[in-house]
């Protein structure tokens, strides 16, 4: 066939079932202006080792140049016979600049480190892209938050109501994990920034090619130190994959919320109507599925990651073709979050809070308990006395079934004589949240300072 990089050994071509298995534009034809870029990198470092003449590296480039362009607009695409992306770019190459000059690129590469490199090309681009819509998300959370400053809430342990905080504290929580994705990706990209090219099949090349200049003009820090780890090294796209799932589970996490907070018996959100879908069948439903979609890609993510690491777990050195699996998890883990990165910031940016509802909830099941026990440690009582008087407060209350503050100065003295009146300072939402005011704690100063540093940093990255 045409565009077949190899044959000159076998009597005959190959059996369709081979070829069909065998295949790979369907999914790496997304690798092509890529490609192309690295090879006008290489023809450029062929001409600086005297394997093309002036001459003939002006016409390669031109010929490039065309490709690219041709690529750009559809004009050339893979067709049945290619086997995958690098061979039908070499037939599209062949097209433009003849047989002669089209076939002398491929001296000193291979797939191999070709492929390798492409790779991480479209990756760090791919994880700018990503990057910027976490950072979407980010800023709806912190806009939310910045939106209601006083607005409390009952923060929960095991789903249980636990001690109030503020709704700006636990939004920015969620802000502050996926920032950390984000860093992550920038710390990633350190990693992957490291250009195989020049790395050949395994064991480098002896054309005399300078991989220091590939890799600078394809915008790689520096080329890889060994050729075979070049070649055969798949952890940048694994863990790769580990942020993309990790950010996917974050998103999850928030949609989780989102998606408990809009039933009636939270009743703490409504949703969008923009970012809600209705029922086929009962008309008076709102679903949360922008949340829920969230949550089911996150085990598809999960899912690219575990294959992945589980692809590469028994390769020995260097190159195998198993490795042709390493790119649709990939592909598809940024395609997904493509679409729901966006998805996720305009449902957050336009909930609407019922701060009433937060706000009546708050104390709600002795979430101020704590407050007791603290303010008894205050007044000099050890804390394990202090936990069991705020627990008798708490068995009193629900005995009579009222809350902490409507408990009598008889019955707070019944429990512990320290227990005055003067408890009572505490046994508010407002002032349980404005006591906690130590660095990351959620009273109203801490976190509006907390809110300026989350822009600050959402904005360095
Ligand atoms: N398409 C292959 C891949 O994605 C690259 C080609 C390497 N093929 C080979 N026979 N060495 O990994």
């Amino acid at each position: 066939t045409g565009s077949q990089l190899w044959g000159g050994r076998f009597a005959t071509g190959p059996a369709d079932a081979l070829a069909a298995l065998s295949r790979s534009t369907q999914f790496d034809w997304r690798l092509a202006p890529y490609d192309v870029r690295g090879s006008m990198a290489h023809a450029r470092v062929l001409h600086r080792a005297g394997l093309l003449t002036d001459d003939e590296l002006e016409r390669m480039l031109a010929a490039l140049e065309q490709l690219a362009a041709d690529v750009e607009s559809g004009a050339f695409g893979p067709d049945e016979a290619d086997e995958d992306v690098h061979s039908a770019l070499e037939r599209g190459l062949i097209e433009r600049a003849g047989p002669e000059l089209g076939g002398k690129l491929r001296a000193g590469r291979s797939r191999n480190d070709q492929v390798a490199t492409l790779f991480r090309m479209w990756l760090r681009d791919a994880a700018v892209r990503v990057g910027n819509g976490v950072l979407d998300v980010v800023d709806a959370l912190i806009a939310q938050a910045e939106a209601h400053p006083g607005a409390v809430m009952p923060g929960r342990t095991h789903l249980q109501h636990a001690q109030p905080v503020l709704l700006a504290h636990h939004l920015a929580a969620h802000a502050h994990a996926l920032l950390r994705d984000v860093d992550r990706l920038a710390d990633w990209d350190r990693r992957a920034a490291v250009s195989p090219y020049g790395s050949g099949a395994l064991a480098g090349s002896s054309l005399g090619l300078d991989p220091e200049a590939v890799a600078a003009e394809l915008g790689f820090t520096s080329s890889v130190a060994n050729s075979i780890d070049g070649t055969a090294a798949r952890d940048f796209a694994a863990e790769a994959a580990f942020v993309l799932a990790m950010i996917a589970v974050d998103l999850s996490r928030v949609s989780e919320e989102v998606i408990i907070w809009a039933t009636a018996e939270f009743g703490y959100v409504t949703l969008d109507d923009a970012y809600s879908t209705g029922s086929s069948i009962m008309p008076q439903k709102k679903n949360p599925d922008v949340a829920e979609l969230a949550r089911g890609k996150a085990g598809r993510l999960i899912g690219n990651l575990t294959g992945l690491l589980s692809t590469l777990k028994g390769l020995p050195l260097a190159y195998n073709r198993d490795l042709q699996e390493d790119k649709e998890p990939l592909f598809d883990s940024v395609e997904q979050l493509e679409l729901l990165l966006p998805a996720v910031a305009g449902m957050i940016a336009t909930l609407t809070f019922h701060t009433d509802r937060l706000a009546e909830l708050a104390p709600a099941g002795f979430t101020l308990a704590t407050d007791v026990a603290e303010w008894l440690v205050r007044q000099g009582v050890p804390f394990r006395v202090a936990h069991e008087a705020a627990g008798g407060c708490v068995r009193a209350a629900e005995a009579r079934g009222v809350g902490l503050d409507e408990l009598t100065d008889e019955e707070l003295a019944a429990v512990h004589p320290a227990l005055t009146p003067k408890v009572r300072e505490v046994l508010t939402v407002e002032g349980s949240i404005a006591s906690r005011d130590a660095r990351g704690g959620t009273a109203g100063d801490r976190v509006a300072q907390q809110l300026a540093e989350l822009r600050a940093t959402a904005a360095a990255a």
